[in-house]
């Protein structure tokens, strides 16, 4: 598969340990929460490196002036959890990024054709172009659903080169539909599973995230 979307898979032991208790079929549902928890941090850790607007500054310390780094409070910074799973996410990536305005998406698959249809949408009717958006979705399978959240993002003005995808199981039919309309994507998932399955369930992926988390 020859991409021009950027895939990382970041090699941090603790999205690998996260990973596979969220993988495992034998984790109830309150530790599966705790890994989703910790799995939202790390993968916004890992993807705000390089995206974060800085500003640069002179401070003074208590010796001297010196050059410093702030992160500029001027870009607006949107957080876009996709209901339900997405929300799991949500909490590890919130903390990280605190003063980040927070707009839920709805999104819901159905379960014969397996394609979404959106039930909330508390996006803003316009973003500030330089907006800078973390989509939080812990599985990326058939695309549909990751899909329908760009074109609703980008239609309000967001710039796709701007936007970073937090994902736990990414598939390939997904990354390819980004691929083929938002080469300009970053995506950053703790893994890149082979194929989905014949109901549309990424394989071996972790199960239904949005059931597992809520325990239902
Ligand atoms: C799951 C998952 C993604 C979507 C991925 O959500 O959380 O949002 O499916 O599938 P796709 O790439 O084929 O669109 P689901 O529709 O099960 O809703 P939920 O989060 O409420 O469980």
């Amino acid at each position: 598969m020859v991409l021009q979307l950027r895939v990382y898979v970041p090699p941090h032991p603790l999205i690998k340990h996260w990973l596979a208790v969220a993988r495992d079929e034998s984790t109830p549902s309150v530790l599966f929460r705790s890994a989703m928890t910790e799995l939202g941090r790390w993968l916004t850790y890992e993807a705000i490196r390089d995206w974060l607007p800085i500003t640069e500054t002179q401070i003074q310390t208590p010796l001297a002036p010196c050059p410093a780094s702030f992160i500029n409070p001027e870009i607006p910074i949107a957080v876009v959890p996709i209901l339900r799973a997405g929300l799991s996410l949500l909490e590890g990536a919130q903390g990280l990024l605190p003063l980040a305005s927070i707009y839920h998406l709805g999104l819901v698959r159905n379960e014969e054709t397996l394609e979404p249809s959106c039930y909330l949408n508390k996006l803003p009717t316009q973003f500030n172009s330089e907006t800078r958006v973390l989509i939080s979705d812990p599985m990326l399978a058939t695309g549909g659903s990751i899909m329908m959240a760009m074109q609703e993002l980008t239609r309000r003005g967001v710039n796709p080169a701007l936007v970073r995808v937090i994902a736990v199981v990414a598939a390939p039919p997904a990354l390819q539909k980004l691929n083929s309309v938002y080469p300009e994507l970053v995506i950053y998932s703790a893994a890149v599973d082979e194929r989905l399955n014949e109901n549309g369930f990424i394989v071996p992926g972790l199960g239904d995230a949005g059931d597992r988390t809520y325990g239902t």
